[in-house]
């Protein structure tokens, strides 16, 4: 069909009301570090985002650039940027989301936490002007090392007196995304349809696909789900050394980014099962933080219409129920296989190690 008619036709009314903003409410989003390789396509994402009427571009430096380029774009919602420390409070003023891809990547040859020196002292600032300035916020966690910023998230927002173990996330998103990629392309079924959930954490062994719950089920081998698993736990790695040197995920970050800030303001705005994997504060292992399912739907109340261009992507995912408060229920990890619960096993001691050094640094 033709845009024209497509534009006339019954069906192109529900595709504007997903651009109307009489339909849904008012919603304010920070991206920290926007000027940034995620910062900027990430932007762009939420600029397409029909939820957000408000986007706030903070960086220490570049925002004004991209927050005008951003902002000519024509959909729901203003674009402000701000630059330099002295901007910040402005920038989270109001935000209901506030999504942080600042500091610096991998090259190659680092792990995760050989960011943690320079990514650590960054997070923590940001998140004490978010206690200060924006303390209901739901906080989206990208910046590396996931496994250590997290914790120290939740303690700078202790520190504070604001902090609600409902409204921290790490994203862990991209682990999904990948693992849900490389099961269709070795199962042979339409990447759309596959859901897989991906539990621990965000680095290397502590990242764990459970492909035994994969859907469409199908009949791969042992190596075959060994091969899987080990090339989701290292597609962060196989990113950086293909960028040789340049950097780590940027693009299918900020889609992954994009999918769980989505699913966040679709909780707040109470649409009814929104649920994905994230790493958050967690009572279903013996560790304090831990990713899985998490739900964020509110029973019973509006469906929001608007997110129509995201929405099919966010419903193949699965396991933290989002809701208006944050995280509704953080949904258990379901029956594993042997060689999953060995998998488990493994991680916790490299995940426990990293969520105690980031607890450490915040409370020095
Ligand atoms: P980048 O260097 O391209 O961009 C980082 C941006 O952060 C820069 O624009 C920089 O100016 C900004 N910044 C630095 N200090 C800041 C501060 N105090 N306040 C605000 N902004 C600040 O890096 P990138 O490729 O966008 O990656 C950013 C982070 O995201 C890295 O730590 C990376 O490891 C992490 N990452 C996480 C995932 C995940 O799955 N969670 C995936 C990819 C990358
Ligand atoms: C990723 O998984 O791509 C990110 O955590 C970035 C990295 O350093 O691998």
């Amino acid at each position: 069909r033709s845009i024209k008619s497509l534009a006339t036709s019954p069906s192109s009314h529900i595709l504007r009301r997903g651009y109307a903003s009489e339909a849904v409410p008012d919603r304010k989003v920070a991206v920290l570090g926007a000027a940034g390789g995620i910062g900027q396509p990430l932007a762009l994402l939420m600029k397409l985002n029909p939820l957000v009427s408000s986007l706030a571009l903070y960086d220490i430096a570049n925002t004004p650039g991209v927050a005008a380029d951003v902002s000519h774009i024509n959909t729901r919602s203003e674009v402000s940027g701000y630059s330099g420390e002295a901007e910040l409070g402005k920038a989270l003023e109001g935000a209901d989301v506030v999504i942080i891809p600042a500091g610096v990547p991998r090259k190659p040859g680092m792990t995760r936490d050989d960011l943690f020196n320079i990514n650590a002292g960054i997070v923590k600032g940001l998140c004490q002007a978010i206690a200060k300035y924006c303390p209901h916020a739901l906080v989206n966690m990208i910046s590396n090392p996931v496994n250590s910023t997290v914790p120290i998230a939740a303690e700078v927002f202790k520190k504070a007196g604001t902090y609600d173990p409902k409204r921290l996330f790490g994203v862990t998103t991209l682990d999904v995304v990948r693992a849900k990629t490389f099961y269709a392309g070795k199962a042979k079924v339409p990447v759309a349809e596959v859901n897989v959930p991906v539990v621990g954490g965000h680095a290397g062994i502590t990242i764990l696909p459970l492909f035994s719950q994969a859907t469409p089920k199908a009949n791969l081998s042992d190596a075959e789900i060994t091969a899987l698993t080990k090339r989701t736990q290292d597609g962060g790695t196989e990113v950086v050394e293909a960028k040789a040197g340049k950097g780590s995920a940027t693009l299918s970050m900020a889609y992954a980014g994009a999918i769980f800030a989505d699913a966040c303001l679709k909780g707040l705005n109470g649409a009814p099962d929104v649920v994905e994997c994230s790493y958050v504060q967690s009572t279903i292992t013996e560790l304090p933080f831990f990713a899985s399912k998490i739900s964020l739907m509110k029973k019973g109340s509006l469906l929001c219409e608007g997110s129509l261009m995201l929405c099919t992507f966010i419903r193949c995912s699965t396991l933290v129920r989002l809701g208006k408060n944050g995280v509704e229920e953080v949904l258990g990890l379901g029956p594993l296989s042997d060689y999953e619960k060995e998998g488990l096993e493994k991680l916790k001691p490299e995940l426990q190690s990293s969520i105690e050094k980031g607890i450490k640094f915040a409370n020095q």
